[in-house]
């Protein structure tokens, strides 16, 4: 059968970057099993034989209305589909959906019909709001990253831009490639389009956010810089925690310090 990727090297150089990250997701042990999911606007490499494509599959609902993407496409994890997987063949277990003219539903086109992941209704719902603001944004990863999750079992760090702060006094690196900060989505159903919603109204002020008891979705202008956001976070994560396993609190850099990075980096 060919593939969509077949004679479009701009698309398959796409979901060559999605393959390499889903990669280092499950290297870096934040995808057990179908763990975390991927998403990417393709629309710019469609062309007209794309859009004459059937679909190759049933006509599904999205869950929630999003006018923003209409005539839109993406290409999306699978539903249970392994990060592992993901990594090595893409195209099998991910697929191309298009948006319907309803902006209410969706239908596969290629490769196979593999259903997209089960956080659907968050990913477009991030897409829109990518598209809304018109920054270019493209990617969106939602992943389980262990030291990040742990830390939001704690009900202080909960609270507004404590972990942001605590993070950010880690390392400076954190303030200079996460400016925004982690926003802080409670508790929700996975999957729920009021998690999704929640996820859209984070997002108004952060890049990256953190689903309680969870996982963390980032958005950014490709898989790759969406994905440098977690690992950035998750670092400063580790060095506090590898701190406090050594029986001390870190001191963190101060106020003063982070301050005149902010000027020094116009942040
Ligand atoms: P999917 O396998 O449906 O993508 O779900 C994984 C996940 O992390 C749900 O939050
Ligand atoms: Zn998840």
């Amino acid at each position: 059968m060919k593939s969509i990727l077949e004679n479009r090297p701009a698309l398959a150089a796409e979901i060559d970057k999605v393959a390499e990250v889903a990669g280092y997701l499950w290297q870096k042990g934040w995808a057990e099993r179908n763990g975390g999911n991927i998403s990417v606007n393709v629309t710019e490499h469609v062309d007209d034989e794309i859009r004459r494509m059937p679909a190759i599959s049933e006509r599904f609902p999205i869950g929630t209305v999003l006018p923003a993407l209409k005539g839109c496409y993406f290409f999306c994890k699978g539903t249970n589909r392994r990060m592992r997987d993901l990594a090595r063949r893409p195209m099998e277990n991910g697929s191309v959906i298009r948006i319907a003219d309803d902006c209410a539903s969706y239908e596969i086109i290629a490769d196979a019909a593999v259903k997209p992941t089960s956080e659907l209704a968050a990913h477009l719902s991030m897409h829109a709001k990518m598209i809304a603001d018109g920054k270019g944004y493209k990617a969106a990863v939602h992943t389980h990253p262990i030291d990040l999750v742990a830390m939001t079992h704690n009900p202080e760090f909960l609270k507004k831009d404590v972990l942001t702060e605590l993070l950010w006094s880690m390392i400076p690196e954190t303030r200079a490639f996460c400016p925004k900060g982690l926003g802080i989505v409670p508790y929700k159903m996975p999957s729920s389009v009021e998690l999704a919603e929640a996820t859209i109204a984070a997002l108004e002020e952060y890049d990256v956010v953190m689903w309680e008891k969870h996982g963390v979705c980032a958005v950014g202008p490709d898989i790759f810089e969406a994905f440098d956001q977690v690992d950035v976070l998750s670092k400063a994560a580790q060095i506090y925690l590898t701190a406090r396993s050594m029986g001390f609190r870190p001191s963190g850099t101060t106020r003063e310090q982070m301050d005149e990075l902010q000027r020094a980096f116009d942040l």
